[in-house]
């Protein structure tokens, strides 16, 4: 089974080949990270466009890298939701006209879901059931998979997403966007107990998450400072966000995996990609006696190889789209 995966919903064009679920047989990234740097985050209007631009090269060279045609493919999938609107609606609307003149079944994943399967393409033995914590720069969730198709949210944040307190603090602490892999290159030479950060606690839901109040807290430091003319050490401060978001993911990913009984972990999201959550995670279900699954570096970020995986499971589960599939900006994956 042969099936092309289409990623458009931030600022990736991407597309891939992947073969019996798990086979990488091509993978094409677009990245447009220069272009939206200038602005200091991503711009809607033009990450449409250039997904528009862009889309079908990155087709026609995922197709070519894994020496297949359309013909050859068995069904065409595409990320329908989560993201912005008018970044969804190209890979959508692309997808739709494809699987149309190629005759070919259209099936719709949701970026959540595609990015828990970049940990089936990291490791050909992984089943659900498992836990996951999904921490990326729109999302950070702790999610029961129930089955390739199944999930259930257990947990969720309040307000910013890990990835995005990651990218506004390092923009105040003046790295470019994004600045989540600016803040770990400089916590590796900073001191993790330098600043003592604080840890939020969430009312009503035991294993919901929040991370405004660390950002506000890291950003006011950082005016005072200059105000008062005195010198932050930078390092310094990179290590201990770094640490303290970790320290919170992990703990409350653990509470919940003990709570609901689970014995399998995973991490998935560009924020998964993050050296201190690895580490953090990875040892504290080590403690714990809990296998832990974590993605492959390069299959962190948004990339098309997980929206073609988690596009197999669907298809093998049934389910398509017909040609009233539309984009949606915000839907929750109990709702798939
Ligand atoms: O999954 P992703 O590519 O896009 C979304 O679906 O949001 O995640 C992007 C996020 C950004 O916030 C980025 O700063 C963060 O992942 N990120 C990192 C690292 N690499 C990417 N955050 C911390 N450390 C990293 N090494
Ligand atoms: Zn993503």
């Amino acid at each position: 089974m042969l099936i092309l995966g289409i990623e458009s919903s931030c600022d990736e064009t991407a597309a891939s080949i992947v073969a019996d679920c798990r086979t990488i047989r091509s993978s094409v990234i677009s990245t447009q990270i220069e272009e939206h740097r200038k602005y200091g985050g991503v711009v809607p209007e033009i990450a449409s466009r250039r997904h528009c631009e862009n889309i079908l090269g990155v087709v026609k060279q995922a197709l070519a890298d894994a020496s297949v045609t359309l013909e050859d493919i068995d069904a065409v999938a595409v990320t329908f939701a989560p993201g912005l609107i008018g970044a969804l609606l190209v890979g959508v609307n692309f997808a739709k006209g494809l699987a149309l003149a190629a005759g070919k079944p259209l099936v719709p994943v949701h970026h959540i879901a595609g990015h828990i399967a970049t940990n089936y393409l990291t490791y050909p033995g992984l089943e659900p059931p498992y836990l996951c914590l999904v921490a990326s720069g729109g999302h950070s969730h702790i999610i029961e998979v129930l089955s390739y198709t199944k999930f259930r949210v257990v947990g969720r944040t309040r307000d910013d997403a890990a990835g995005e307190c990651f990218d506004k603090c390092a923009r105040a602490m003046g790295f470019p966007y994004p600045g989540g892999v600016h803040i770990d290159n400089a916590a590796k030479t900073g001191d993790p107990k330098a600043f003592r950060l604080p840890h939020p606690t969430v009312e009503g839901s035991e294993f919901d998450l929040s991370f405004s109040g660390l950002k506000t807290s890291v950003i006011n430091m950082l005016h005072n400072a200059q105000q008062k003319g005195t010198e932050i050490n930078r390092n310094d401060l990179a290590a201990s966000l770094q640490y303290t978001i970790s320290d919170i993911l992990t703990e409350k990913t653990i509470s919940a995996a003990k709570a609901l009984g689970y014995k399998k972990v995973a991490l998935a999201g560009g924020v998964s990609a993050n050296t201190g959550v690895r580490a953090a995670l990875s040892e504290a279900c080590e403690r714990n006696g809990f296998e832990f699954y974590m993605p492959e570096k390069k299959l962190c970020g948004d990339n098309g190889a997980m929206i073609a995986c988690q596009g197999s499971y669907n298809f093998l589960a049934g389910i398509t789209a017909d040609e009233s599939l539309n984009a949606v900006a915000t839907l929750s994956m109990e709702d798939i």
